[in-house]
Protein backbone atom coordinates (compact mmCIF):
# COMPACT_ATOMS: atom_id res chain seq x y z
CA UNK A 1 0.00 0.00 0.00
CA UNK A 2 1.78 2.99 -0.88
CA UNK A 3 0.05 6.69 -0.24
CA UNK A 4 1.27 9.82 -0.17
CA UNK A 5 0.71 11.22 2.73
CA UNK A 6 3.32 13.57 4.16
CA UNK A 7 3.13 13.55 7.79
CA UNK A 8 3.43 9.68 9.82
CA UNK A 9 2.95 9.38 13.42
CA UNK A 10 5.37 6.21 14.53
CA UNK A 11 4.67 4.07 17.96
CA UNK A 12 7.91 2.43 17.83
CA UNK A 13 6.74 -0.33 20.42
CA UNK A 14 9.12 -2.99 21.96
CA UNK A 15 6.47 -5.82 20.58
CA UNK A 16 4.38 -3.57 17.65
CA UNK A 17 5.49 -0.62 15.43
CA UNK A 18 2.69 0.89 13.96
CA UNK A 19 2.57 3.52 11.52
CA UNK A 20 -0.81 6.42 11.16
CA UNK A 21 -1.37 8.89 8.85
CA UNK A 22 -3.85 11.43 10.11
CA UNK A 23 -6.80 9.38 8.32
CA UNK A 24 -6.12 6.07 9.61
CA UNK A 25 -3.58 3.56 11.39
CA UNK A 26 -1.60 2.18 8.06
CA UNK A 27 0.15 -0.54 9.35
CA UNK A 28 0.69 -2.40 12.72
CA UNK A 29 3.58 -5.18 12.35
CA UNK A 30 5.84 -7.24 15.43
CA UNK A 31 8.55 -5.36 15.76
CA UNK A 32 11.01 -8.05 14.77
CA UNK A 33 13.50 -9.25 12.29
CA UNK A 34 14.94 -11.99 10.53
CA UNK A 35 18.23 -11.39 9.91
CA UNK A 36 21.03 -13.96 8.01
CA UNK A 37 24.08 -14.23 9.31
CA UNK A 38 27.53 -14.90 6.67
CA UNK A 39 30.30 -15.21 9.41
CA UNK A 40 33.19 -15.92 7.24
CA UNK A 41 32.08 -12.37 5.98
CA UNK A 42 31.19 -11.21 8.61
CA UNK A 43 27.73 -9.94 6.88
CA UNK A 44 24.22 -9.33 8.18
CA UNK A 45 21.13 -9.53 5.86
CA UNK A 46 17.38 -8.83 6.45
CA UNK A 47 15.23 -11.74 5.65
CA UNK A 48 11.75 -10.82 6.63
CA UNK A 49 10.54 -8.45 9.31
CA UNK A 50 7.50 -8.11 11.00
CA UNK A 51 4.84 -11.19 11.25
CA UNK A 52 6.84 -12.86 9.18
CA UNK A 53 9.61 -12.72 10.94
CA UNK A 54 7.53 -13.27 13.93
CA UNK A 55 6.70 -16.06 12.69
CA UNK A 56 10.16 -17.74 11.92
CA UNK A 57 11.18 -17.97 15.38
CA UNK A 58 12.02 -20.90 16.93
CA UNK A 59 11.52 -22.37 13.14
CA UNK A 60 14.89 -21.37 11.04
CA UNK A 61 18.39 -22.77 11.37
CA UNK A 62 21.28 -21.02 13.09
CA UNK A 63 22.44 -18.85 10.54
CA UNK A 64 19.39 -17.17 10.68
CA UNK A 65 18.60 -14.97 14.21
CA UNK A 66 15.33 -13.66 14.86
CA UNK A 67 15.55 -11.16 17.05
CA UNK A 68 13.43 -7.97 18.54
CA UNK A 69 15.74 -5.00 18.15
CA UNK A 70 14.16 -3.03 20.93
CA UNK A 71 13.91 -4.16 24.38
CA UNK A 72 11.82 -2.37 27.33
CA UNK A 73 10.70 0.43 24.95
CA UNK A 74 14.17 1.60 23.45
CA UNK A 75 16.51 0.37 20.92
CA UNK A 76 18.58 -2.51 22.00
CA UNK A 77 20.01 -3.11 18.74
CA UNK A 78 20.67 0.34 16.14
CA UNK A 79 21.12 -1.00 13.10
CA UNK A 80 17.96 -3.41 12.82
CA UNK A 81 15.89 -0.89 14.05
CA UNK A 82 17.05 1.60 11.31
CA UNK A 83 16.61 -1.32 8.94
CA UNK A 84 13.42 -2.42 10.52
CA UNK A 85 11.94 1.49 10.22
CA UNK A 86 12.87 2.04 6.66
CA UNK A 87 11.40 -1.15 5.25
CA UNK A 88 8.43 0.16 7.10
CA UNK A 89 8.37 3.65 6.06
CA UNK A 90 8.97 2.39 2.43
CA UNK A 91 6.34 -0.16 2.79
CA UNK A 92 3.79 2.59 3.39
CA UNK A 93 5.02 5.91 1.30
CA UNK A 94 6.83 3.89 -1.61
CA UNK A 95 9.98 4.76 -2.37
CA UNK A 96 11.65 7.52 -0.54
CA UNK A 97 13.53 8.99 -3.17
CA UNK A 98 10.50 10.59 -4.41
CA UNK A 99 9.05 11.29 -0.92
CA UNK A 100 10.15 11.74 2.13
CA UNK A 101 7.84 11.71 5.15
CA UNK A 102 8.01 14.48 8.05
CA UNK A 103 7.11 11.86 11.22
CA UNK A 104 6.70 12.27 15.02
CA UNK A 105 7.30 9.35 16.75
CA UNK A 106 6.99 8.28 20.34
CA UNK A 107 9.43 7.31 22.64
CA UNK A 108 8.66 6.09 26.74
CA UNK A 109 8.67 9.13 29.28
CA UNK A 110 11.91 9.28 30.99
CA UNK A 111 14.46 7.34 28.46
CA UNK A 112 18.04 9.12 28.17
CA UNK A 113 19.26 11.74 25.93
CA UNK A 114 21.30 8.98 23.82
CA UNK A 115 18.03 6.77 23.96
CA UNK A 116 16.39 9.72 22.66
CA UNK A 117 18.98 10.44 20.16
CA UNK A 118 19.17 6.79 18.65
CA UNK A 119 15.38 6.59 17.47
CA UNK A 120 15.89 10.42 16.49
CA UNK A 121 18.78 9.33 14.28
CA UNK A 122 17.57 5.71 13.52
CA UNK A 123 14.25 7.21 12.11
CA UNK A 124 15.72 9.77 10.16
CA UNK A 125 18.62 7.29 8.54
CA UNK A 126 15.29 5.34 7.65
CA UNK A 127 14.29 8.15 4.95
CA UNK A 128 12.50 10.89 7.04
CA UNK A 129 12.66 14.35 6.06
CA UNK A 130 11.63 15.46 9.26
CA UNK A 131 11.52 13.96 13.18
CA UNK A 132 9.95 14.82 16.32
CA UNK A 133 9.62 12.77 19.49
CA UNK A 134 6.42 12.79 21.73
CA UNK A 135 6.40 10.95 24.88
CA UNK A 136 4.26 8.21 24.42
CA UNK A 137 1.75 9.17 27.85
CA UNK A 138 1.50 12.41 25.59
CA UNK A 139 0.54 10.43 22.43
CA UNK A 140 -1.71 8.19 24.21
CA UNK A 141 -3.74 11.47 25.61
CA UNK A 142 -3.59 13.07 22.52
CA UNK A 143 -4.93 10.04 20.70
CA UNK A 144 -8.00 9.23 23.46
CA UNK A 145 -8.81 12.69 23.21
CA UNK A 146 -8.47 13.47 26.73
CA UNK A 147 -8.93 17.13 27.90
CA UNK A 148 -5.23 17.98 28.35
CA UNK A 149 -4.93 21.03 27.13
CA UNK A 150 -6.78 22.24 30.54
CA UNK A 151 -5.13 23.28 33.68
CA UNK A 152 -7.35 20.14 35.26
CA UNK A 153 -5.20 16.78 35.84
CA UNK A 154 -5.68 13.25 33.86
CA UNK A 155 -3.83 10.43 34.19
CA UNK A 156 -3.11 7.67 31.82
CA UNK A 157 -1.82 4.44 32.31
CA UNK A 158 0.18 2.27 29.38
CA UNK A 159 0.74 -0.96 29.68
CA UNK A 160 2.64 -2.02 27.00
CA UNK A 161 4.34 -5.18 26.13
CA UNK A 162 8.07 -3.95 27.04
CA UNK A 163 7.22 -0.81 29.39
CA UNK A 164 4.63 0.67 31.79
CA UNK A 165 3.87 3.81 31.96
CA UNK A 166 2.17 6.33 34.24
CA UNK A 167 1.47 9.66 33.93
CA UNK A 168 -0.64 12.61 35.05
CA UNK A 169 -0.87 15.78 32.30
CA UNK A 170 -2.65 19.15 32.39
CA UNK A 171 -2.06 21.78 29.94
CA UNK A 172 -0.62 19.99 27.18
CA UNK A 173 2.21 17.93 29.62
CA UNK A 174 2.94 15.75 31.85
CA UNK A 175 3.11 16.81 35.37
CA UNK A 176 4.20 13.85 36.68
CA UNK A 177 5.15 10.36 35.39
CA UNK A 178 7.12 6.78 35.83
CA UNK A 179 7.92 4.29 33.46
CA UNK A 180 8.82 0.69 34.44
CA UNK A 181 11.14 -0.97 32.53
CA UNK A 182 8.79 -4.37 32.09
CA UNK A 183 5.16 -4.97 30.92
CA UNK A 184 3.54 -7.79 28.91
CA UNK A 185 6.74 -9.85 27.73
CA UNK A 186 7.28 -10.23 31.48
CA UNK A 187 3.90 -11.31 32.10
CA UNK A 188 4.58 -14.29 29.96
CA UNK A 189 7.68 -14.93 31.75
CA UNK A 190 5.88 -15.15 35.35
CA UNK A 191 3.68 -17.69 33.11
CA UNK A 192 6.54 -19.76 31.59
CA UNK A 193 8.57 -20.22 35.31
CA UNK A 194 5.10 -20.81 37.25
CA UNK A 195 4.30 -23.94 34.69
CA UNK A 196 8.23 -24.96 34.86
CA UNK A 197 7.89 -24.84 38.72
CA UNK A 198 5.12 -26.60 39.49
CA UNK A 199 4.28 -28.86 36.64
CA UNK A 200 7.99 -29.32 35.33
CA UNK A 201 7.06 -28.52 31.98
CA UNK A 202 9.25 -25.78 29.66
CA UNK A 203 6.86 -23.87 27.57
CA UNK A 204 7.93 -21.28 25.25
CA UNK A 205 6.76 -17.32 25.56
CA UNK A 206 4.54 -17.49 22.34
CA UNK A 207 2.78 -20.63 24.28
CA UNK A 208 2.41 -18.36 27.49
CA UNK A 209 1.45 -15.35 25.68
CA UNK A 210 -1.59 -17.50 24.34
CA UNK A 211 -2.23 -18.40 28.08
CA UNK A 212 -2.42 -15.08 29.21
CA UNK A 213 -4.40 -14.01 26.43
CA UNK A 214 -7.49 -16.87 26.03
CA UNK A 215 -7.70 -17.43 29.51
CA UNK A 216 -5.87 -15.12 31.70
CA UNK A 217 -6.60 -12.70 34.03
CA UNK A 218 -5.78 -10.20 36.42
CA UNK A 219 -8.26 -10.66 39.45
CA UNK A 220 -9.96 -14.01 39.99
CA UNK A 221 -12.87 -14.60 37.62
CA UNK A 222 -16.02 -16.21 37.84
CA UNK A 223 -16.17 -17.84 35.07
CA UNK A 224 -13.03 -19.83 35.03
CA UNK A 225 -11.61 -20.82 31.65
CA UNK A 226 -9.08 -23.60 31.26
CA UNK A 227 -6.67 -24.60 28.20
CA UNK A 228 -4.12 -26.93 27.31
CA UNK A 229 -0.57 -26.35 26.18
CA UNK A 230 2.15 -28.46 25.00
CA UNK A 231 5.43 -28.57 26.39
CA UNK A 232 8.91 -30.17 27.18
CA UNK A 233 9.39 -32.08 30.16
CA UNK A 234 11.89 -30.26 32.07
CA UNK A 235 13.44 -34.32 33.51
CA UNK A 236 12.84 -36.29 29.86
CA UNK A 237 12.92 -33.53 27.18
CA UNK A 238 9.90 -35.26 26.01
CA UNK A 239 6.57 -33.67 24.63
CA UNK A 240 4.12 -33.35 27.68
CA UNK A 241 0.71 -31.38 27.08
CA UNK A 242 -0.10 -29.45 30.44
CA UNK A 243 -3.83 -27.79 31.06
CA UNK A 244 -4.03 -24.48 32.92
CA UNK A 245 -7.27 -23.08 34.37
CA UNK A 246 -7.31 -18.87 34.69
CA UNK A 247 -7.00 -19.38 38.47
CA UNK A 248 -3.27 -20.26 38.13
CA UNK A 249 -2.52 -17.78 35.29
CA UNK A 250 -3.94 -14.85 37.65
CA UNK A 251 -2.08 -16.70 40.61
CA UNK A 252 1.24 -16.53 37.72
CA UNK A 253 0.83 -13.05 37.30
CA UNK A 254 0.62 -11.49 40.57
CA UNK A 255 4.17 -10.49 41.21
CA UNK A 256 4.46 -8.26 37.69
CA UNK A 257 1.43 -7.41 38.47
CA UNK A 258 2.67 -6.15 41.66
CA UNK A 259 5.26 -4.14 40.12
CA UNK A 260 2.99 -2.28 37.81
CA UNK A 261 0.36 -0.95 39.92
CA UNK A 262 2.80 0.00 42.75
CA UNK A 263 4.41 1.80 39.46
CA UNK A 264 1.03 4.07 38.94
CA UNK A 265 0.80 4.50 42.44
CA UNK A 266 3.79 5.95 43.23
CA UNK A 267 3.04 8.34 40.00
CA UNK A 268 -0.43 9.68 41.94
CA UNK A 269 1.71 10.39 44.82
CA UNK A 270 3.42 12.81 43.56
CA UNK A 271 0.61 14.50 42.03
CA UNK A 272 0.15 17.53 43.38
CA UNK A 273 -3.56 17.21 45.54
CA UNK A 274 -5.39 19.36 43.58
CA UNK A 275 -4.21 17.48 40.14
CA UNK A 276 -5.30 14.37 42.41
CA UNK A 277 -8.25 15.23 42.25
CA UNK A 278 -9.51 16.41 38.81
CA UNK A 279 -8.08 12.47 38.46
CA UNK A 280 -10.71 11.09 40.79
CA UNK A 281 -13.29 12.81 39.35
CA UNK A 282 -12.34 12.06 35.97
CA UNK A 283 -10.68 8.28 36.20
CA UNK A 284 -8.15 7.19 35.02
CA UNK A 285 -7.55 5.66 31.38
CA UNK A 286 -5.77 2.57 30.71
CA UNK A 287 -4.75 1.59 27.11
CA UNK A 288 -1.46 -0.29 25.73
CA UNK A 289 -2.14 -4.04 24.94
CA UNK A 290 -2.07 -5.10 28.42
CA UNK A 291 -5.14 -3.45 29.14
CA UNK A 292 -7.15 -6.22 27.72
CA UNK A 293 -6.28 -8.14 30.13
CA UNK A 294 -9.62 -8.99 31.78
CA UNK A 295 -9.50 -7.65 34.95
CA UNK A 296 -6.93 -5.18 34.99
CA UNK A 297 -9.32 -2.21 35.28
CA UNK A 298 -10.97 -4.04 38.11
CA UNK A 299 -7.49 -4.70 39.48
CA UNK A 300 -6.24 -1.11 38.96
CA UNK A 301 -9.35 0.50 40.58
CA UNK A 302 -8.84 -1.33 43.87
CA UNK A 303 -5.11 -0.58 44.00
CA UNK A 304 -5.14 3.28 42.80
CA UNK A 305 -9.00 3.64 45.08
CA UNK A 306 -9.55 5.70 41.95
CA UNK A 307 -11.87 4.26 39.11
CA UNK A 308 -10.03 3.15 36.22
CA UNK A 309 -11.31 2.75 32.62
CA UNK A 310 -10.40 1.30 29.06
CA UNK A 311 -10.35 3.21 26.30
CA UNK A 312 -11.85 2.65 23.00
CA UNK A 313 -8.61 2.56 21.25
CA UNK A 314 -5.89 0.64 24.14
CA UNK A 315 -3.43 -0.31 20.82
CA UNK A 316 -3.53 2.46 18.69
CA UNK A 317 -4.12 5.86 20.63
CA UNK A 318 -0.32 5.98 20.49
CA UNK A 319 0.39 6.19 16.72
CA UNK A 320 -3.01 8.35 16.50
CA UNK A 321 -2.07 10.72 19.03
CA UNK A 322 1.56 11.05 17.45
CA UNK A 323 0.47 11.73 14.04
CA UNK A 324 -2.19 14.33 15.89
CA UNK A 325 0.81 16.05 17.77
CA UNK A 326 2.27 16.67 14.16
CA UNK A 327 -0.38 19.36 13.50
CA UNK A 328 -0.27 20.74 17.56
CA UNK A 329 3.10 21.80 17.12
CA UNK A 330 2.69 25.20 18.32
CA UNK A 331 0.50 24.48 21.73
CA UNK A 332 3.10 21.43 22.35
CA UNK A 333 6.36 22.80 21.60
CA UNK A 334 6.94 23.64 25.01
CA UNK A 335 5.96 20.00 25.96
CA UNK A 336 8.07 18.14 23.65
CA UNK A 337 11.33 16.22 23.93
CA UNK A 338 14.48 17.98 22.64
CA UNK A 339 16.80 15.30 20.74
N1 LIG B 1 -6.05 -9.75 25.33
C1 LIG B 1 -4.87 -9.54 25.90
N2 LIG B 1 -4.65 -9.84 27.19
C2 LIG B 1 -3.47 -9.62 27.77
N3 LIG B 1 -2.40 -9.09 27.15
C3 LIG B 1 -2.55 -8.78 25.85
C4 LIG B 1 -3.77 -8.97 25.16
N4 LIG B 1 -3.60 -8.57 23.87
C5 LIG B 1 -2.31 -8.14 23.77
N5 LIG B 1 -1.68 -8.26 24.96
C6 LIG B 1 -0.28 -7.95 25.26
O1 LIG B 1 0.01 -6.62 24.93
C7 LIG B 1 1.41 -6.50 24.65
C8 LIG B 1 1.60 -5.65 23.42
O2 LIG B 1 1.04 -4.40 23.68
P1 LIG B 1 1.47 -3.11 22.88
O3 LIG B 1 1.29 -3.35 21.44
O4 LIG B 1 0.77 -1.96 23.52
O5 LIG B 1 3.04 -3.07 23.23
P2 LIG B 1 4.18 -2.20 22.59
O6 LIG B 1 3.66 -0.84 22.30
O7 LIG B 1 4.81 -2.92 21.47
O8 LIG B 1 5.26 -2.16 23.78
P3 LIG B 1 5.87 -0.95 24.62
O9 LIG B 1 4.93 0.20 24.55
O10 LIG B 1 6.02 -1.49 26.00
O11 LIG B 1 7.20 -0.68 24.01
C9 LIG B 1 1.94 -7.92 24.47
O12 LIG B 1 2.75 -8.25 25.60
C10 LIG B 1 0.68 -8.76 24.42
O13 LIG B 1 0.87 -10.04 24.98
MG1 LIG C 1 3.57 0.97 23.32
Amino acid sequence: MAVLSKTLGIDLGTVFTRVADAEQVLLEEPTVVAIEIDHKKMVEKMVAAGHQARDMAGRVPDSIEVTRPLQNGVIADYEITQTLLSYLLQRVSGPLRFFRPQVMISVPYGVTSVERRAVYEAVMEAGSREAGLIQQSLAAALGIDLPIGSPSGNMVISLGGGCTEAAVLAMYSIVSADTLRSGGLELDEAIVTYVRRKYGVVIGQPTAEQLKIKIGAAVPQDNELSMEVQGQDQVTGLPRPVTLATGEVVEALQDPLKRITETCRRVLEKTPPELVSDVIDRGVAICGGGALLRGVDKLLTKSLGIPAYLVDNPLTCVVEGAVKALGMQPVLRRSLPQV
